[in-house]
């Protein structure tokens, strides 16, 4: 099996390299409003926001920031396929602007922005970040009633476009070879993620500071909505690209991608990380094997044994959906001709 991952030098709001109808997911992280990381690059999208700023009008300058955003959803609602899903992966913001402090709600900004554009909202994930120091709180401190809760979550929202799911070929191979493990779904489909930087971030090591200045999500975010969404060989485009992590999780679990990214500066940071590919899509493989076998363990210590027996893999499973159930590993990868992204080489992951 073959991916290809393109990358884009360009604006989002206009993607005009994706055709209409040709992604199945999109998986992505927006610079957040309000988040003043992100200032300079809304100001530059729109010189309003930095009158805004400027005049102490925090609501415009709101406002004017998601009006920047507003033309990538539209976007992503011509080039999803029917039935696919975009997952955005968004923080509300504090701040205070001339002297007041509040939050400023994006996440029910960019629900609202799906929501009219005919997406329907499916149950959305918050993710944990690990709180690291009670310095952290603001407002009066002991005394009340002026403190303030400390926003230790993000969002990933997700949507589907157009009312039915996609249909797939009765058993198609490339959909149940994809499945996940029951107690990986069990992990996965819960509401709340708490444990996602611990999970694959310590097998990509050296990375730490720039993932700090490139706002990076974990690998372990990207790589779970892809196996939740999507299926082998399926596209999954990113528009906030930023270090490319969407695209690398892509890799690692078989599917194509695409990423539009402003700064072409990121692109060098993506052929660093993607050395590390082939060896990480096997460490992943292996790791989940593992993990499965331990939770296989467990149920038999408390005296109960899954029913089926996997074809490719020496394990039993759960459920019969898991039985076809095969990992794949990158075996090459090399430039596109047109030197815009690469072409990668995958063959089923062969575990004793
Ligand atoms: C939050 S970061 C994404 C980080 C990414 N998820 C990662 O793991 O590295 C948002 C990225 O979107 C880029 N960006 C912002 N507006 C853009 C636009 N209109 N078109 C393309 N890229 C844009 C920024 O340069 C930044 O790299």
């Amino acid at each position: 099996m073959e991916t290809t991952h393109r990358v884009v030098v360009g604006d989002a709001r206009e993607l005009s390299a994706v055709d209409d109808d040709s992604v199945e997911l999109v998986v992505t992280s927006p610079p957040y409003p309000m988040i003043e990381m992100w200032d300079d690059l809304f100001a530059e999208l729109d010189p309003a926001v930095d009158d805004a700023l400027e005049s102490g009008d925090g609501r415009a300058a709101f406002d004017a920031m998601h009006a920047q955003l507003e033309p990538v959803w539209d976007e992503l609602e011509r080039v999803l396929v029917d039935g696919g899903i975009a997952c955005i992966n968004v923080g509300d913001a504090t701040r205070t602007v001339d002297g007041s402090f509040r939050v400023y709600p994006n996440h029910a900004r960019v629900l609202e922005a799906f929501e009219s554009r005919g997406f329907d909202p499916l149950p959305d994930v918050l993710w944990r970040k690990p709180a690291n120091s009670a310095a952290k709180f603001m407002g009066s401190g002991m005394i009340p009633p002026n403190a303030y809760v400390t926003l230790e979550h993000e969002y990933v929202l997700v949507f589907r476009k157009g009312g039915d799911s996609r249909s797939f070929e009765p058993g198609a191979d490339r959909r149940y070879e994809a499945a996940y493990f029951w107690e990986e779904r069990n992990r996965w489909f819960t509401d709340i993620w708490t444990e996602v930087r611990g999970e694959l971030q310590a097998l990509e090591d050296g990375h730490e500071e720039l993932r700090e200045r490139s706002a990076a999500y974990p690998l372990e975010i990207p790589y779970r909505l892809i196996c939740m969404y999507s299926t082998y060989g399926d596209t999954v485009l990113d528009p906030f690209w930023g270090t490319g992590t969407t695209s690398l999780a892509a890799l690692c679990a078989g599917r194509s991608s695409i990423g539009y990214e402003l700064e072409d500066a990121f692109r060098e940071v993506f052929a660093d990380r993607i050395e590390a590919a082939p060896e990480l899509s096997r460490t992943i493989g292996r790791r989940r094997l593992e993990r499965h076998r331990e939770f296989v363990e467990r149920r038999r210590a408390e005296g109960e044994e899954p029913s089926y027996d996997a074809v490719h893999y020496e394990t039993p499973v759960m459920t019969k959906m898991e039985r076809e159930i095969r990992f794949r590993e990158v075996s090459g990868i090399e430039p596109l001709e047109s030197a815009d992204g690469y072409r990668a080489a995958h063959e089923p992951l062969v575990i004793e």
